[in-house]
């Protein structure tokens, strides 16, 4: 199939609706990241999101909606702390795992009877939701693996031929994707941080709200140092969070411990790489800024493959807040390679 390039004007945007009303694949641009959309409530549509992106069909997707009241076509249950956090966060970068209704089709929730939805704060995308008519299945548009896409450019370079069409918007703003919160118990977890972080839910809620285990833990990984290993009591309760995700080509290395010895560390390492012969890409950002991080991280790691770069050597941020999120994706990217600096 050949997949066309829309714009954001109105004709375009009915174009990408009628496409999804039929049951077509559209990817769209949100504040986080670029998503690959299918009516929700369509199992044939949705199954082809999965075989798209390559993606596992127990991983369930996030459902987009386009006003806070929409919550009521997907669940029964909405509870006070939803509409608290519904109205402090929405749109934006926050999506609330709730009970599932019927309707909703089970191969977007994986087989679970729970749902993850989320109102995005992007403007030409709520538009898109309104004029189609439904709440839009979508993953992120990247295949199943690669690093998630925060340009029309990057979707186009994963997807094309495999989709109906994307709609180029702008280049995203946060760069990675949106904290997932578990509201299925009276306290609410988080299950993949984002940049809306744990005490900023805690403040609203007036509650202490955790983050999952499994999202801190370090999975080990092969003697042969290449495949990721999570053990069999490694069973997080966010499905995504258990393949491995965001990997550019090259081999990546994470730098643990103190700034200023990461830095001699890796520039030591990269003079030895290059004496090799080979070419190094080097990502140390402030850690007083990881929104910065957030939404660099993705697209360098795309433009450090396209410049066929053989090592990637990586200073690890500050694990929290903002921090947090953004080394749970280059822990992942690496495949969890780590060198502690002493
Ligand atoms: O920012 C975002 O969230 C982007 C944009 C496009 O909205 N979307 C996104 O979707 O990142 P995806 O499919 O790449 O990641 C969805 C995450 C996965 O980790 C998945 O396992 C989890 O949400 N998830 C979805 N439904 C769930 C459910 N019912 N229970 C637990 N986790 C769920
Ligand atoms: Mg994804």
């Amino acid at each position: 199939m050949e997949t066309r390039i829309l714009g954001t004007d109105e004709k375009d945007i009915q174009e990408a609706a009628r496409i999804l009303r039929e049951g077509g694949l559209v990817a769209f641009p949100t504040e986080t990241v670029y998503g690959l959309g299918a009516d929700a409530m369509n199992d044939e549509a949705v199954g082809k999101v999965y075989a798209a992106k390559g993606r596992p069909s127990d991983n369930p997707m996030i459902v987009h909606i386009a006003s806070p009241a929409e919550l009521l076509t997907l669940t029964d249950s909405v509870t006070e702390d939803m509409e608290k956090l519904a109205r402090a966060f929405w749109p934006g970068p926050l999506t609330m795992v709730v009970a599932a209704k019927p309707a909703v089709s089970r191969i977007t929730t994986g087989g679970l009877d729970t749902v993850a939805v989320r109102m995005p704060d992007n403007e030409i995308t709520l538009r898109l939701i309104r004029e189609a008519g439904m709440p839009l299945a979508g993953p992120s548009a990247n295949l199943s693996g690669h690093p998630s896409p925060t340009s029309a450019a990057h979707v186009y370079d994963d997807l094309q031929g495999r989709i109906d069409a994307v709609i180029q918007g702008e280049i995203c703003r946060v760069g990675i994707e949106s904290t997932v919160v578990d509201m299925t118990a009276a306290e609410p977890v988080i299950l993949r941080p984002g940049v809306i972080t744990a005490s900023e839910l805690g403040a609203v809620l007036h509650k202490t709200v955790t983050i999952d285990p499994a999202v801190l833990q370090k999975p080990t990984i092969h003697s042969d140092g290449s495949l990721l290993e999570t053990g069999d009591d490694f069973k997080p309760k966010s499905p995504g969070m258990k393949y491995k995700h965001y990997a550019p080509k090259a081999e990546m290395i994470i730098f643990t411990g103190e700034p200023e010895k990461v830095r001699l560390a890796i520039a030591a390492e990269k003079l030895e790489r290059v004496e090799f012969g080979q070419k190094v890409g080097v990502l140390i950002y402030d850690s007083d800024k990881p929104e910065e991080a957030a939404h660099e991280f993705f697209s360098q790691l795309r433009a450090f493959d396209k410049s066929g770069v053989d090592v990637i050597l990586a200073a690890a941020l500050k694990e929290d807040g903002v921090g947090l999120a953004v080394m749970n994706r280059m822990f992942k990217s690496a495949g969890y390679n780590i060198r502690e600096v002493e």
